[in-house]
């Protein structure tokens, strides 16, 4: 595999997490956003224990069927590691997360890896989906780290196609960066010189895009604290919110 000359933040998120999927380039985009906040490796603990725990709540749902877009690796606990016992489509638009995705997962039954570009749901192969999941029945669908790099109008438009899409009873699980991010401009300049620009936002902008999805009790918070107590650890200390999390469903 060329090495890629892009960093790419799945892959500087996986270093961050004990991983060993990452290479030079990406090791240069974790220097940069630690010289700007030197505990981004806790704020993505925070946000992966997130997933896990959204992942287990949705199963818990009787679901046992995910998609996951924006997924980055598969790995670290991630989402087919934390119910393995459920079906997982992971989908990226970068093509060297594919490559890898696909040679972490090449004997795991449970798990696929596919494109999919989250801003058109229609670059989803229908082939993929039904030869990872088999048929369709309730969905659980994993969102997290990905709605920060689409602007309001575009991710208005894909959380409503995902309500038409999904079967009635599917449960919908995402993040959304905090405004805390202005106080980083470096990190914001950063990112967009590696196309990918960052919409912050804060709970009162995040509810009106959730559109017709219902959402769950917790309500819309700081991912750390999203039923914190279904943690098996308690979470790791951030007291800047990075990250606000919720889910919602059909
Ligand atoms: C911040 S990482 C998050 C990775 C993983 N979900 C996590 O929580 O650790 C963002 C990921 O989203 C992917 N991504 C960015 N824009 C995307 C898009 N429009 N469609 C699909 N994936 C996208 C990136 O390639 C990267 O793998």
């Amino acid at each position: 595999m060329e090495l890629p000359t892009v960093p790419n933040t799945a892959r500087m998120i996986d270093y961050w997490l004990g991983g060993s999927h990452y290479f030079p380039v990406d090791l240069e985009g974790v220097k940069l956003f630690e010289q700007g906040y030197p505990h981004f490796r806790e704020v993505f603990q925070n946000l992966r224990d997130y997933t896990g725990r959204v992942s287990r709540y949705i199963e818990s749902q009787g679901i046992n069927q995910f998609i996951v877009f924006g997924s980055g690796l598969p790995t670290c606990g991630n989402v087919h590691e934390v119910v393995p016992q459920s079906k997982v489509l992971y989908t990226d638009i970068d093509s060297d997360n594919i490559k890898l995705g696909r040679e972490i997962l090449a004997d795991n039954p449970h798990a696929k890896y596919a494109f999919c570009d989250a801003t058109n749901l229609d670059s989803l192969e229908q082939s993929e989906v039904n030869q990872a999941l088999g048929s369709l029945r309730r969905l659980g669908l994993i969102f997290v780290g990905v709605a920060a790099f689409i602007p309001d109008d575009i991710l208005t438009v894909v959380l409503d196609k995902l309500y038409d899409w999904a079967p009635a009873g599917s449960f919908l699980a995402l993040d959304f960066d905090g405004e805390v991010g202005l106080q980083y401009p470096q990190l914001l300049e950063f990112l967009d010189s590696v196309g990918a620009h960052l919409y912050l936002r804060n709970p009162t902008t995040i509810k009106p895009l959730l559109g017709r999805w219902q959402l769950t009790k917790p309500g819309i918070l700081p991912v750390s604290l999203w039923e914190a107590e279904l943690s098996a650890q308690p979470p790791v200390t951030d007291e800047a919110v990075f990250m606000y999390g919720c889910v919602v469903y059909k």
